[in-house]
């Protein structure tokens, strides 16, 4: 297992799987690595905290950080290589001015909380796809939005990474139900009790009973919506449908998604 830091090592790996995170590695990355090693390419995990997709108040300095644990983590679930390259090596020059998938601005989801941070996200993945130039890449479907823009993102910059696979990977949920967040962490052992209402809320087949879920655990809601999981816009009987929710529990902002049924 190899801890690499800049572009020339990376090259012997031309062709892995890659799965990009901002490291605070846990059971759902975990996940998403042994899926990556399903391929049976090299396995790549990048460990990178992207500065441009936080916004000034949002928790940059704060986000957990522990290379070490990461590293002895990605090895035990049989990653190759850990990627954890320094901000200037992922923006040597000023960050590409990359157009926007479709998926990224979606009436009410992500893009109404946090208007920059999609396009923090997809410049830095395609900088990472760029240095890896791997030939699949994993990403978790908790982050269920994120998955669908860098869907769009792959097929929108049209072969500039080869013939590059996403696989979706399923959520991972503590016993408890809660979606493993590297923001958990944050949680008091009441607020984890409190978050459990957001799991409650994406199995609701109505957007208002979503709501009264999730302010009955006295939740801040986002949003909390059920759309085409396609489209991400109103569900129009053609495609399966997803319930999403992003809530606060105090200062911890948590998302999480399900397949819903509302024939
Ligand atoms: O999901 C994440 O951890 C990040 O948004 C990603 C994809 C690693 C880009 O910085």
């Amino acid at each position: 297992m190899r801890v690499i830091t800049n572009e020339i090592d990376l090259k012997p790996f031309r062709g892995c799987a890659f799965v990009p995170t901002m490291g605070a590695l846990h059971a759902g990355h975990l996940s998403l690595i042994r899926e990556a090693k399903s391929t049976g390419k090299p396995v790549v995990v990048s460990i990178f905290v992207n500065p441009e997709q936080f916004s000034p108040d949002e928790d940059l300095d704060q986000y957990p950080r522990n290379l070490e644990q990461d590293v002895v983590f990605a090895e035990s679930v049989g990653a190759d290589v850990v990627f954890a390259p320094s901000v200037e090596t992922v923006y040597p020059d000023t960050p590409e001015n990359i157009a926007l998938p479709k998926a990224a601005t979606r009436p009410q989801l992500e893009d109404a909380h946090r208007p920059t941070h999609f396009r923090g996200v997809c410049v830095a993945v395609a900088r990472l796809f760029d240095l890896v130039q791997p030939t699949y890449t994993v990403f978790g479907l908790k982050d269920y939005q994120q998955y669908l823009i860098i869907k769009q993102l792959i097929e929108q910059e049209d072969g500039r990474w080869g013939d590059l696979h996403i696989i979706g990977a399923d959520i991972i949920r503590g016993d408890d139900g809660l979606a493993m967040s590297s923001r958990n962490v944050y949680l008091s052992t009441d607020q984890r009790q409190q978050a459990l209402g957001i799991h409650e809320a994406i199995q609701c087949t109505t957007e208002d009973d979503m709501c009264c879920t999730l302010e009955n655990h006295g939740l801040e809601i986002e949003y909390a919506v059920i759309r085409d999981e396609q489209t991400l816009l109103e569900p129009c009987n053609e495609y399966p449908t997803r319930a999403l929710v992003a809530a606060k529990v105090g200062r911890t902002r948590l998302i999480d998604n399900a397949l819903v049924n509302i024939q």
